[in-house]
């Protein structure tokens, strides 16, 4: 197996609500996972390289890449879907429409868009650790939300996720109250990158 190497982001200065000093403490436990990623790589590769696959040990290391591999690749999608000129969804038109068709018939009182942003939100607000994802099935492109509890728990093979939400404290304890949720989640609504999320459809 091959190492990671930390990406870089270029949109995360100067978002909506989300001060950079956030964004720099958020970083910071990215490269945690990335450094935590290499080290079980490279134990995993010398267990390879030894023929040694008994006991706890080798299972242990396995068992730990759904929680660093997961960690460090919803950051990455995290990040890369926040931009402080984001929060329009009519700059993603073929994202909105997907989202219309798949999150049920406009009503009177509420579109179809503001459903699915009412439904994505309220799995945002749930209590817990973990991330809200807005899903593409592969096999069929239909659209659907999940929570992840941590980072491995809850994903669905086959789903690409499109949305990328981390609903972890740590994601605005360094600018909000660890009870102040609320407006974290209305900060993280503020800043998404529709175009970003668009381009990752089937
Ligand atoms: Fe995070």
């Amino acid at each position: 197996m091959l190492s990671y190497q930390a990406k870089t982001f270029s949109t995360l200065k100067n978002l909506k609500g989300i001060t950079d000093l956030e964004i720099d403490e958020h970083l910071k436990l990215y490269t945690g996972y990335i450094n935590n990623s290499n080290k079980l790589i490279e134990l995993l590769n010398d267990k390879i390289a030894k023929n040694d696959f008994e006991g706890p040990q080798f299972s242990e290391l396995v068992r730990r890449i759904g929680f660093e591999f997961n960690g460090l690749r919803l950051h990455e999608l995290y990040f890369e879907n926040l931009n402080g000129q984001g929060g329009d969804e009519n700059k993603a038109p073929k994202l909105k429409k997907l989202i219309e068709k798949n999150f049920g018939p406009a009503s009177a009182e509420t579109s179809s868009f503001e459903s699915f942003k009412d439904y994505f939100l309220k799995v945002a607000a749930m209590r817990g650790t973990g991330w809200t994802l807005l899903c593409q099935n592969c096999d069929n492109e239909n659209l659907s939300v999940h929570w992840v509890n941590d980072h491995e728990n809850g994903h669905v093979a086959g789903f690409e996720p499109i949305v990328v939400m981390d609903c972890w404290e740590h994601a605005w304890t360094a600018y909000l109250k660890p009870t102040e949720r609320a407006k974290y989640i209305e900060d993280f609504w503020n800043n998404i990158d529709w175009k970003v999320c668009e381009e990752r459809l089937a």
